[in-house]
């Protein structure tokens, strides 16, 4: 067995921050904004006051089409100094924490072609300013996110400073916003990167190895299973959807318990288990995908696994309170000879026996052993997420993620996450009637149903391996990747559920 060839052609994935300049952004308060910026962003209302020094008034950007909505930009070259950028912010009513991040987003984005920039809200939206400052760290650093490492000249200008301008008695609460929003975007941004990475440059193997550097760098203890290690733990699920693959899967379990500043262990609020899809690339196995250009998007078939990781990286961080236990399920999804067939049987993890009607549903497979190997540890709660069926993107679109689970209480608070991270979910239902579609004549379940109702078909193949652990599903099929340039998602990955992830794990309680 070798490795796929163009595996060793570099660079393959590397997490270090040369990588992704993003990260290294230099965000600093100020309290006036007149050096060093290549631009300086002037925030204006719909009502028409425009700030003395953008040296047009409201009517002249009015000529040009400009409303001050949210969304709206004006470039305005200066003969000297930085250039001028006007942004709506949209009707004061509207001025939510969300409508921040979507008006610094468009702004950043609009000034993309400059490193070092500023911003000038003025007093625009009345939120607390460490929210201010959350809002506009997360708005700047994910729209200028760009997947660059493999050409040669990206095109590219990436963000290397952003003043952010605040009254003296507010700079230190906006600071530390920016801080936790710079950590936010960090872990989204590490998620993206790893769903935008070639397969080839992202094994199974190489995840394990990712996860392990990253782990050691955010006070994580992580373990990387391969695959004789596996095959003692009786994954039949991962092994299985692994069985037509040259490369070798791997399990990666990732803790996070939380400790007070000297470094001594505390009690957790509660513990959290997370699951995460990590197929590197989704060929269907042996129900070969028919050809199709959303196939190329299968290689971000392991975006569940990347926004558990990203999570993951900021819980230390943002000294969470909760303790989170994080299984990634990794390996691509191939046929070959030896590759798992229609009618043939798999034993779980937990010995529960599977008929395989469908080597494309192997999602479910994976994620099977995972949520026992979580369920052992008794967890409080457990929450897994996967780009698990087409029927999700069916119908919810790119914008909503799917939340099926066996408790209102999880789903619920996953939904406030949701809402405050502004990554849409919409609850679909656990109909158990549904569940004999998934009754075999030869096994104790099969992984296919009938046509209809897809993502609660898949839902509850999970559910039968949670038991009585509280327990939410978050289907995001159809979130994983952007077609165009949206608010803070550029083209690409989204890493969709990092930041969801985060804030659920921070507010998590029994
Ligand atoms: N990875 C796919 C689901 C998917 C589809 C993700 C589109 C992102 C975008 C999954 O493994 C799959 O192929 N699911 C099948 C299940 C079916 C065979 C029961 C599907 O949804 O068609
Ligand atoms: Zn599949
Ligand atoms: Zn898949």
């Amino acid at each position: 067995m070798s490795p796929r060839p163009h595996k060793l052609i570099p660079p393959s994935f590397s997490p270090t921050p040369s990588r992704a300049p993003e990260n290294a952004v230099g965000i600093l308060v100020v309290n006036d904004l007149s050096t060093g910026l290549d631009l300086v962003g002037v925030a204006v209302e719909p009502d028409g006051s425009v700030p003395a020094a953008v040296g047009v008034d409201f009517a002249t950007l009015a000529n040009a089409g400009f409303r001050g909505e949210v969304g709206q930009t004006i470039l305005l070259p200066q003969q000297n100094g930085p250039a001028t950028l006007v942004f709506g912010v949209g009707a004061a009513e509207a001025r939510t924490a969300a409508a921040l991040r979507d008006v610094i987003a468009s702004f950043a984005r609009a000034a993309g072609a400059y490193a070092r920039i500023g911003v000038d809200l003025r007093e625009t939206f009345s939120l607390e300013q460490a929210v201010i400052g959350q809002m506009i760290a997360e708005g700047a650093l994910l729209s200028r996110y760009r997947y660059t490492p493999l050409k040669a000249d990206p095109k590219h200008v990436p963000l290397v400073s952003l003043d952010i301008l605040a009254a003296a008695g507010d700079a230190q609460d906006v600071t530390a916003g920016t801080r936790r929003g710079e950590i936010l975007a960090r872990a989204t941004n590490l998620a993206r990167d790893l769903a935008n990475t070639p397969p080839g440059h992202l094994t199974a193997t190489d995840m394990g190895d990712v996860a392990l550097e990253v782990g050691a760098a955010h006070g994580l203890d992580v373990e990387v299973f391969d695959k004789q290690q596996l095959i003692e733990l009786g994954c039949g699920g991962l092994l299985g959807v692994n069985a037509g693959s040259v490369e070798e899967p791997r399990m990666i379990q990732l803790r996070y318990t939380p400790k007070a500043d000297n470094g001594a262990a505390i009690e957790p609020t509660g513990h959290l288990a997370l699951v995460g899809k990590g197929i590197m690339y989704d060929s269907g196995g042996i129900s070969l995908k028919p050809s199709d250009p959303m196939h190329l998007a299968m290689k971000m078939d392991m975006a569940g696994a990347a926004a558990v990781l990203g999570a993951m990286t900021a819980l230390a961080d943002l000294s969470c309170p909760t303790a989170v236990t994080a299984f990634l399920m990794c390996t691509d999804n191939m046929p070959s000879g030896s590759a798992t067939v229609l009618g043939d049987v798999l034993t779980l993890r937990g010995g529960t026996t599977v008929e395989v009607k469908n080597t494309d549903a192997e999602g479910r497979l994976v994620l099977s052993d995972a949520l026992v190997l979580a369920s052992e540890e008794h967890p409080d709660a457990i929450v897994d997420i996967a780009t698990l069926t087409g029927a999700a993107l069916m119908a919810l679109g790119t914008k909503t993620a799917a939340v099926i689970g066996n408790d209102q209480g999880v789903i619920d608070r996953a939904v406030a996450s949701s809402k405050a991270t502004d990554e849409s979910i919409w609850q679909l239902p656990l109909e158990r009637s549904y569940r004999k579609q998934l009754d075999s004549d030869v096994a104790d379940i099969s992984n296919m149903g009938g046509k209809y109702a897809g993502a609660t078909i898949a839902a509850l193949f999970l559910a039968d391996f949670v038991g009585d652990i509280p327990w939410a599903h978050l289907d995001i099929a159809g979130t994983m990747q952007v077609e165009a340039d949206e608010s803070w998602r550029p083209k690409g990955a989204t890493g969709f559920g990092t930041r969801l992830l985060v804030d659920l794990a921070e507010h998590f309680t029994k």
